[in-house]
């Protein structure tokens, strides 16, 4: 039995899997919340992981009804780019910045000053200077709270905070490394010469692993505290987006993951790193062994669901949770019952700002076109498709870049509704699939692990054992082409709109 263990932004899940088969024997999770100080800031407290993740662990062996020593092995997967401050005794700093804060604009403009423009950059570590990424929020720190930076002996991201706890040991693994801008992605080690401009010194960082590697055993006090043994080892594990891209057997050309969590994710495989010039996707490093990916990540996608659901629809959400059905069902069916454009009714998911493509922190969500024949199923309605525009725009990129896309994936809370399968596959023009299990990000952690604890040679033969396809939603000709002229008036309301913002 394998733990795969994802430290989301809305809470954490534990899941138990049986190997060989790669079978879900159990599953826990638990909430936390994300706190939002100023306009722009997103911060969490790294001990609400924690307490979620003995919790949900306890849990999980529990309900596994496994012994002990049948856990070999945890995989590790979170929210990437978060920065979590330690001081020498790694005691925490100060509450970590999350990776849709968008606070750190004049400091990604001071690193491509340091390192020479933009392009340079992008030549050492594959990507431009993004608000979201690690080493802006460090200088930040060092910008504007200078006692907290003096304090901090290390920076680690979030899962590899909980590593710490687990283990004892500091490691991050080359995935979730590469959203902090700092490692070189092409060699898969952190930049010196980076780091040597920003001034930043490379002892913050810790040791970089692949990510099926093991990086320690759990303590004592953490092995008796959630029901396990100190043989158990805990493997690098991946930031959350190649994570699942693993978990929904992502590792190969060809075939494209689309992911609606709180963010949107657009996956690729690369099997060399290849890099946007214009640095509109990321360039990171897969969790596979010496391959790569892109991607495109659109801040608000579920989120924007979400902020409506939990704005504008507080009865129906009590009168769902009465009956025991999710409020987004109803909405959804309220959607359902609307036509293809929402009557006019666009809206622009950037309720955190926008990464793909736009890269502006000071982006904002609009509802553009309203009238007053427009009822609540025509705003769910251009909820869910401004989202769907907004992975388009990734998609797009991915494409004109030259990558091929035969099959897409649709993963994440938003895949599980057929109604946005379908909206998927209507304004991408391709054949959308949904998994035969979408556990995410915990379950491709999970095979990392197996990997780790010797149960297969590799990350794709993992994924070959135990990952498959259960249905495909063909686009329809009509709507999609409808689509297709609605995208570039979605896509030309930002234009119009960024001035104002
Ligand atoms: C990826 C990103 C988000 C977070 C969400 O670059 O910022 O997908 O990882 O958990």
């Amino acid at each position: 039995v394998i733990l795969g263990v994802d430290i989301g932004t809305s809470g954490t899940k534990t899941i138990a899997v049986r190997f060989p088969t790669g079978e879900v024997i159990a599953e826990a999770s638990a909430s936390y919340p994300c706190h939002h100080p100023k306009p722009l800031w997103s911060e969490q407290d790294p001990a609400d992981w924690w307490r979620a993740t003995l919790k949900t662990i306890r849990q999980a062996v529990k309900k596994a009804g496994c012994k002990p020593a049948d856990v070999k092995a945890i995989g590790l997967s979170g929210q990437m780019h978060g920065s979590v401050f330690l001081d020498k005794k790694d005691e925490v700093v100060r509450p970590a910045l999350l990776w849709n804060d968008q606070r750190t604009a004049a400091e990604c403009e001071e690193i491509e000053q340091r390192a020479g423009g933009r392009k340079r950059l992008i030549k050492m570590v594959a990507n431009p200077a993004l608000t979201g990424f690690q080493a802006p929020k460090i200088l930040w720190l060092r910008n504007n709270e200078p006692k907290n930076f003096d304090k901090t002996a290390s920076v680690l991201l979030p899962k590899d905070y909980i590593r710490l706890k687990l283990t004892g040991e500091r490691a991050s693994e080359v995935s979730d490394a590469s959203g902090t801008l700092l490692l070189d992605v092409a060699k898969r080690r952190w930049s010196k010469p980076l780091l040597s401009k920003l001034e930043l010194d490379p002892g913050l960082l810790p040791p970089v692993v692949e990510s099926h590697e093991v990086t320690g055993h759990l303590t004592a006090e953490v092995a008796k505290k959630v029901g396990l043994t100190t043989d158990c080892v805990v493997v690098g594990g991946a930031g959350d987006c190649a994570a699942g891209a693993v978990g929904n057997g992502v590792v190969k050309r060809g075939v494209v993951a689309t992911s609606l969590g709180t963010s949107g994710v657009v996956f690729c495989h690369s099997d060399a790193p290849e890099v946007d010039p214009e640095g509109r996707l990321h360039t990171f490093c897969h969790a596979v062994d010496g391959k790569w990916h892109m991607m495109g990540v659109t801040l608000s996608a579920a989120g924007s669901f979400q902020w409506f659901a939990d704005t504008l629809c507080e009865t129906e959400k009590k009168a769902a949770k009465k009956s025991g059905k999710s409020v987004f069902e109803t909405l959804v069916a309220e959607a359902a019952t609307t036509a293809a454009g929402a009557q006019g009714l666009f809206f622009l998911p950037y309720l955190t700002g926008e990464r793909t493509p736009h890269a502006d922190p000071l982006a904002r969500g609009a509802f553009v076109g309203l009238t007053l024949s427009h009822g609540r199923g025509e705003m769910v309605r251009s909820v869910l498709e401004g989202v769907t525009y907004s992975l388009r725009d990734c998609l797009d990129i991915m494409q004109e870049l030259g990558v091929g896309v035969r099959e897409v994936r649709a993963t994440g809370g938003g895949a599980k509704s057929p109604f946005w399968r379908q909206l998927q596959a209507d304004v991408f023009g391709k054949k959308v699939c949904n998994m035969a299990a979408d556990e995410g990000p915990a379950y491709g952690v999970a095979l990392l692990g197996a990997v780790g604890a010797g149960e297969f040679k590799n990350v794709t033969e993992a994924c070959d054992a135990t990952v498959s396809t259960v249905a495909e939603t063909k686009p329809t000709a009509k709507t999609k082409k409808f689509y297709d002229r609605a995208m570039p008036v979605y896509q030309g309301l930002y234009r119009s709109l960024k001035e104002d913002y």
